[in-house]
């Protein structure tokens, strides 16, 4: 099976020898991010699902295809990928968003059983079904918005039955939705009510009870802590990520959302792939970043909705390191899987360019899901997950015209 894209205004984030940075890029840092490779007037082919050639409109020789889509006007960029979300949940919790709105923090609410020990209540009273079906909608909503690659977290069940049931129901996503899908085991996301005063119990849990049966069920990619004072300290952090090892499992935590709680530094020290969030973010964590693999994920759409400051994206990126922008689609701090929003928000908000918003959420994604060789470029070879815009008039407007939809379709 052959599609032919012809006449595209401009295809952009082309990685090819011919363009400004040569060879296979993993990921792009510090000054690079300001660079998105492009062609104008191009074509592309696809086929069996993967970028079989491109090229200037010029250059277009063989031209036989099963399908012709004529991109005049529009644009064409590798699919988002959105590396961390919780996509997976039960309910919404708009109650809590006028609590707020009102005064209590989203600590308070916390602390008053509303936040994520709200949102297990829920989940656990659901059945799998309903839960999937709720999931797979939410799904094709951002994929609409042009998502093309996703991770997801389980973290509200915490307990073994509710953790297995949200794995189980990424898991026959994975199954059923044609886009690359990475799962996350957050049983550490917050203590239940049982163990409010035995906190050393529950970890004993996580890690004797949940870790062997979800890695032995092969549920999960990576190991998730909501690594934050009042929630999971260090010590127990860094438990956790060592079990997670000894099943193979990478750590991918929240850390420093709310305080310097030193997540930075111990998701660094225990290799993690990405340490996320980042609100508090200050000389120490841009220096023991400095140097790693890991890669700092910056989740500025809590950010706006917590009403919270926001990630130093600049200094981040000023002091040469990579940055990826992912949603955190979430029914407490980020009720929304959009990125063109999101990358609204960063330019606006965190004054990252269009070019530098976009590699954050196309290769770098694809870096902090360890999709860089399938994903976020288009380079031939890689899956052809790709983004075709409305008529738009550059790049820039994606982000300008914030809360419009110029994504006319995602091709996957
Ligand atoms: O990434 N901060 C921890 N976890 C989620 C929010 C969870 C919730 O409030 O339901 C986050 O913001
Ligand atoms: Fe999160």
């Amino acid at each position: 099976m052959r599609t032919l894209i012809t006449n595209i205004k401009q295809l952009h984030q082309v990685e090819s020898p011919s363009v400004a940075i040569p060879g296979h890029i993993t990921r792009v840092s510090g000054k690079d991010m300001a660079l998105l490779p492009y062609i104008d007037n191009a074509w592309l082919m696809i086929e069996d699902g993967l970028i079989h050639s491109f090229g200037e409109m010029g250059s277009l020789a063989d031209n036989q295809a099963d399908d012709v889509i004529d991109a005049t006007g529009k644009m064409v960029l590798p699919a988002w990928c959105d590396s961390h979300t919780h996509l997976v949940f039960a309910a919404p919790r708009d109650a809590e968003f006028v609590d707020r709105i009102k005064g209590l923090s989203y600590e308070e609410v916390a602390r008053r059983g509303g936040g994520i020990l709200n949102s297990a209540r829920r989940l656990n009273a659901m059945d799998e079904e309903e839960l999937y079906d709720q999931s797979l909608v939410r799904l094709h909503n951002v994929m609409a918005q042009g998502t093309g690659a996703i991770e997801i977290k389980s973290g509200y069940g915490l307990c073994l039955e509710g953790e297995l049931k949200m794995l189980r129901v990424i898991r026959r996503l994975k199954e059923n939705v044609r886009i690359p899908i990475k799962a996350s085991f957050l049983a550490a996301h917050a203590y239940p009510v049982e163990y409010k005063e035995d906190k050393a119990g529950y970890v004993d849990l996580i890690i004797d009870k949940m870790l062997p049966v979800v890695a032995g069920e092969g549920l999960a990619d990576y190991i998730d802590v909501f690594c934050e004072q009042g929630f999971f300290g260090v010590p127990e952090t860094e438990r956790l990520l060592e079990a997670g090892w000894k099943y193979g499992l990478k750590p991918k935590i929240h850390a420093n959302q709310l305080h310097h709680s030193g997540g930075v530094q111990v998701g660094v020290k225990h290799k993690a792939l990405s340490v996320d969030h980042l609100e508090c973010v200050a000389e120490a964590e841009i220096e023991s970043l400095m140097g790693s693999n890991t890669m700092p994920v910056l989740l500025p759409g809590a950010a706006f909705f917590l009403g919270m400051h926001y990630q130093p994206a600049r200094k981040i990126i000023d002091a040469g390191l990579p940055v990826c922008l992912a949603t955190d689609y979430n029914p407490g701090s980020c009720p929304s899987g959009n990125i063109p929003l999101l990358l609204s928000i960063a330019c606006t908000q965190l004054s990252m360019t269009p070019e530098e918003a976009v590699n954050a959420v196309t290769i770098n994604g694809a870096a902090a899901m360890e999709l860089e060789y399938e994903m976020g470029t288009i380079k031939v070879g890689k899956k052809a997950n790709l983004i075709l815009t409305k008529k738009i008039p550059s790049l820039a407007y994606l982000p300008y015209d914030y809360g419009n939809n110029n994504i006319e379709r995602l091709i996957y």
